[in-house]
């Protein structure tokens, strides 16, 4: 099901999404404004400080991997669809793209939108790449990010076994997830048997500590008048 990732549709909905602002996305002022901004929101979950190398898996069109090089010398973000890539490379590049919004029915608009000013866009790199198979050559890193990653891979485990050899000992994983688990995405048998969370811990006990939880909402614009307000539990974690 990942190819759902690489239509037009799909790009236009994640660079609204992760550039748009509140009028672009949302347009109600008694909206849930809250939910705006979540890729520069699960960013802020990791320790405040200058580290060396950072990681964002399943970047899509790259705002959380931008947000991570104001405080990482390096940014690498991966994600597994060419379209969303090149979309992120693009706005590396100080381009402004064009998303296409349903409004209503037939009726369509479309808004501009740019990379925030003021970043160091040469400390980050994006790269196709799969989380259940990284390629072995990635190093190590001071934080890694994967946000709503871990319930749209078919085998979520894969890419947890990786982790402990990604993460230096001391730095920092940030998982946030919605634990929509889907059959399209994640066959039912490498679903957790109970609750993401208590998942997770015992997936990755021995090698990385919980030291927070908490709840981060985002909102998808669907049309004009029509929107997933979606809330992603985020988990931090230090490598043991
Ligand atoms: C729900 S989106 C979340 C995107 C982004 N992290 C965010 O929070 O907006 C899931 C992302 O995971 C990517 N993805 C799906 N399967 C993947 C895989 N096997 N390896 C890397 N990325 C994958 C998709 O292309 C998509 O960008």
């Amino acid at each position: 099901m990942s190819e759902v990732y690489e239509s037009d549709r799909y790009v236009s909905e994640y660079l609204l999404f992760h550039y748009g602002n509140a009028a672009e996305i949302l347009g109600w002022e008694n909206g849930p404004v809250e939910a705006l901004d979540f890729p520069v929101r699960t960013v802020g979950h990791f320790s405040e400080g200058q580290v060396e190398r950072s990681l964002d898996v399943g970047c899509a069109v790259g705002r959380s991997s931008l947000e991570m090089s104001r405080a990482s010398d390096e940014v690498v973000g991966i994600d597994f669809s060419q379209a969303f890539i090149e979309a992120a490379e693009k706005m590396l590049d100080g381009g402004v793209l064009s998303c296409e919004r349903l409004e209503e029915a037939k009726v369509k608009s479309m808004v501009e939108v740019s990379a925030p000013r003021g970043l160091e866009m040469g400390r980050v790199s994006y790269e196709v790449g799969d989380a259940m198979n990284l390629r072995d050559d990635l190093g190590t890193f001071d934080r890694v990010h994967a946000a709503n990653l871990i319930c749209r891979l078919p085998e979520p485990r894969k890419f947890l076994a990786r982790l402990p050899s990604l993460v230096k000992v001391g730095g920092e994983l940030v998982l946030a997830t919605p634990c929509t688990w889907l059959e399209e995405f994640t066959r039912e048998e490498h679903w957790p048997e109970g609750r993401t969370r208590d998942w997770l811990e015992k997936e990755l006990a021995g090698s990385f500590k919980l030291v927070d939880v908490a709840d981060e909402p985002f909102l998808i614009r669907e049309t004009a008048r029509k929107f997933q307000w979606t809330v992603s539990l985020v988990t931090r974690w230090t490598r043991i």
